[in-house]
């Protein structure tokens, strides 16, 4: 039965103001990377060491980053209604959870480790390398626990279920060109959910929202969470 859930899919565009940058903007990390060099299993199998520098730096970036007002605001609307508000990141950052906030890491997240042999996970050491063995099966094969081009995201089956129940589906700061995530406005809107898109500028998912909220996330989340706490 659809309640009053509210599933909120957030992207990188929410921590660029703590300073993180994104994928796709200009400068942002795909035009300083190539994906297939760092972001494929393929890749680490050819050169892990280059691999875990790349997430080694970006853990170090994440664990000085803040979060910024669009997080915090998103907490205080989770405390409010708990059960109702479910946040699905794509965010490897940690960010929600820093603010307070609980959130389903369908891309995994920078500070866990996992073993490619046994699929072990365990919490990540600041900076990892190729030698580093998995503590539970003990082979050198560990590698940073995300998930990369080709692989398939964590906790589809718990989403899917989400996206067919909500009421309110919201996007906030992803630009609508990586799949299964790209998708989920159009399937929360299939089963009857109103859709929002919070970006600074138009998405390549733009066309399938009801709404469209335009600026930085630290100031029109904020406003959002005000505005709907209001009217409840
Ligand atoms: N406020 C709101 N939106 C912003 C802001 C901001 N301050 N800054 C940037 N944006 C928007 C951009 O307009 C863009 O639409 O955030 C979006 C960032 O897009 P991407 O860089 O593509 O990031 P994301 O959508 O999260 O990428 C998806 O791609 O490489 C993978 O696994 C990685 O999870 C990531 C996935």
């Amino acid at each position: 039965m659809r309640g009053d859930k509210i599933v909120i899919l957030t992207g990188a565009g929410i921590s660029a103001e703590s300073g993180l940058g994104t994928f796709r903007d200009e400068g942002g990390l795909w035009a300083q990377h190539r994906i297939e060099d760092v972001a494929t299993p393929e890749a680490f199998a050819r050169n892990p060491e280059l691999v875990h520098r790349f997430y080694n730096l970006r853990r170090a970036q994440a664990a000085e980053a803040e979060p910024n007002a669009a997080h915090h605001a998103l907490t205080r609307l989770q405390a409010v209604w708990p059960d109702d508000v479910v946040i699905v990141t794509q965010n490897v950052d940690g960010l929600h959870e820093k603010a307070g906030s609980a959130a389903i890491h369908m891309h995994g997240a920078l500070t866990r480790a996992l073993c490619a042999k046994c699929d072990a996970r365990w919490d990540a050491p600041a900076q990892m390398c190729r030698h580093d063995r998995c503590p539970h099966c003990g082979t050198a094969a560990t590698r940073p626990d995300i998930v990369w081009f080709g692989e398939m995201p964590y906790h589809m089956d718990e989403i899917a279920a989400h996206l067919q129940t909500c009421a309110m589906f919201v996007a906030i700061g992803t630009s609508g060109q990586v799949y299964p995530a790209a998708g989920f406005v159009q399937e929360a809107a299939l089963c009857g959910a109103a859709t929002v898109e919070i970006n600074m500028r138009d998405s390549d998912m733009s066309h399938a929202f009801d709404t469209h909220l335009k600026g930085p996330a630290s100031k029109v989340v904020p406003q959002w969470v005000d505005r709907l706490l209001a009217s409840a």
